[in-house]
């Protein structure tokens, strides 16, 4: 049997007002990820062949902090169109006319602000389409269902959704509630959507008429169940907060699942992109940051940040290691606490254990670098890169002033101030030599001594 193929409508034309922010709701971030690309992604591993997303007026520009922008971005094929008057979600998935007049065989409609929405989801809800039913409505157990719209059932029949304003006493008492996902059979869906009116308390185009109207032609429409986790709609800080963690329990969930062992995980937090290999170890109060990719056998200690880092199989971190933009650990190396990596390569096997900051930079392979040393990067005006070769040993508290190379196998001096190239195997010392004064300090003691007894009297 030939695969149905799938039109997805995101509707993202709200303005998001209770988020009180001037940045459009949906772009909002769950796991470093907008909303929207949460949503784009989901309808994208449901295998999506159109996609289309409606935005307000203003978000279509692909230049600009939009919602246009960040839909080009994530998916360059989608279509954006504008719903210039919000007149409701029915007239917004309308303005995608022009795909629904040669549709696919299935149209789900999705809402941008319910971020956690799952691919597995979107799947679940066309199985009643490929059933033969014209409408699929996907449902959940509501806590407290005041605000949504009513699934109304009749012997297993989905018969009508009531909005909350419209609902009777009787209807008010149902908790299966409309969490805003709907699939239509795409041969029903434009005269469907065309028939809908705006008879009701608001005023709007709803959505949701469209399975009375499904009903009254002789139509089937089903409703399938979800958790109200998945289903979180945020319009609120608090309920993108709450979205946060529904989606960061997720991902600790799925580290787990893929081998990952995490000490205290509801301390550990994760980026929506963010990849660990098997055999990861991970302590408590650990932050990923986006663009972090983790290989096989790392163990990465309490208290670390890492963000568009890679690191290689059998590297540790940490305690309180930052690793920052640009940082690639090579296998094996060992990063201590207090270290900072930033733009640079630390090679298979190198150590960087203590109080270090290591930036624009090349750490040989098995080299080893002493505690407190600093790359001196910056001049005020540009950066500069330090290259430090192969098995060399850099002594404590040295500061290496780019742009500046040491050989391989190359010792420098602990308190160097390393400020031309140190040629391979030689030992590079840039410090006042020491002088020692026999007996000096107990003369000085006496002294010193004598000086505060004289002040006492
Ligand atoms: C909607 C559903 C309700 C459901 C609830 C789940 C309808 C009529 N009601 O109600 O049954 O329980 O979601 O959260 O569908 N939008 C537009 N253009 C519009 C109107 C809305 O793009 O003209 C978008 C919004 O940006 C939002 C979504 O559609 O993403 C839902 O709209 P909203 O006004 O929040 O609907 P609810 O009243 O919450
Ligand atoms: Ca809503």
């Amino acid at each position: 049997m030939r695969e149905r193929s799938l039109l997805c409508i995101v509707l993202a034309a709200g303005e998001g007002t209770r988020m009180m922010s001037a940045t459009p709701k949906v772009l909002h971030p769950i796991g470093h990820r907008s909303m929207i690309g949460h949503v784009l992604s989901s309808v994208g591993l449901a295998g999506a062949a159109h996609v289309a997303v409606v935005v307000g007026p203003g978000q279509a520009d692909r230049s600009g902090p939009t919602v246009g922008a960040e839909v080009a971005r994530l998916n360059p094929q989608a279509e954006v169109y504008v719903q210039t008057d919000r007149l409701g979600t029915a007239h917004a998935v309308l303005q995608a006319r022009s795909l629904l007049e040669n549709p696919d065989d299935d149209v789900v409609i999705i809402f941008g602000d319910t971020p956690l929405i799952r691919p597995e989801t979107i799947a679940a809800l066309r199985t009643p389409l490929a059933e033969g039913a014209a409408v699929a409505v996907l449902g959940f157990r509501a806590a407290n269902p005041k605000g949504y719209g009513r699934l109304l059932e009749r012997n297993g029949q989905l018969i009508a959704i009531r909005e909350e304003n419209d609902a009777s006493e009787t209807e008010k008492a149902v908790n299966l509630c409309n969490a805003g996902l709907m699939a239509l059979a795409g041969s029903h869906a434009i005269a469907l959507l065309d028939a809908i009116g705006n008879v009701n308390a608001k005023g709007e185009y709803y959505l949701t008429d469209a399975v009375e109207l499904a009903n009254s032609r002789g139509l089937s429409a089903i409703a399938i169940e979800t958790s109200e986790d998945e289903v979180r709609g945020v319009n609120t800080r608090a309920q993108l907060a709450e979205a946060e963690a529904v989606f960061q329990s997720r991902m600790r969930a799925r580290a787990m699942a893929g081998g990952a062992t995490l000490l205290a995980p509801e301390t550990v937090y994760f980026s929506a992109d963010t990849t660990l290999g098997r055999d990861v170890v991970i302590e408590p109060n650990v932050v990923f940051g986006p663009g972090v990719a983790v290989a096989d056998n790392v163990t990465i200690r309490a208290f670390s940040h890492l963000e568009g880092a890679q690191v290689s199989e059998g590297a540790t971190l940490g305690p309180y290691a930052r690793l920052r933009p640009g940082a690639r650990i090579g296998e094996g190396a060992h990063i201590g606490n207090f270290v900072e990596i930033k733009q640079a390569n630390v090679e298979k096997g190198a150590k960087v254990n203590h109080l270090t900051y290591i930036g624009d930079a090349r750490v040989g392979a098995g080299a080893n670098i002493g505690a407190g040393t600093i790359t001196c990067n910056y001049d005020g005006f540009l950066k500069h890169h330090t290259d430090i070769g192969s098995g060399a040993f850099v002594g404590s508290n040295s500061s290496l002033v780019a742009p500046v190379k040491i050989g391989d196998g190359a010792y420098i001096g602990s308190g160097s101030v390393i400020t031309t190239d140190v040629p391979a195997d030689a030992l590079a010392v840039s410090r006042p030599k020491q002088s020692n004064l026999e007996g000096y300090g107990a003369r000085l003691r006496r002294k010193l001594a004598a000086a505060k007894a004289a002040k006492q009297k």
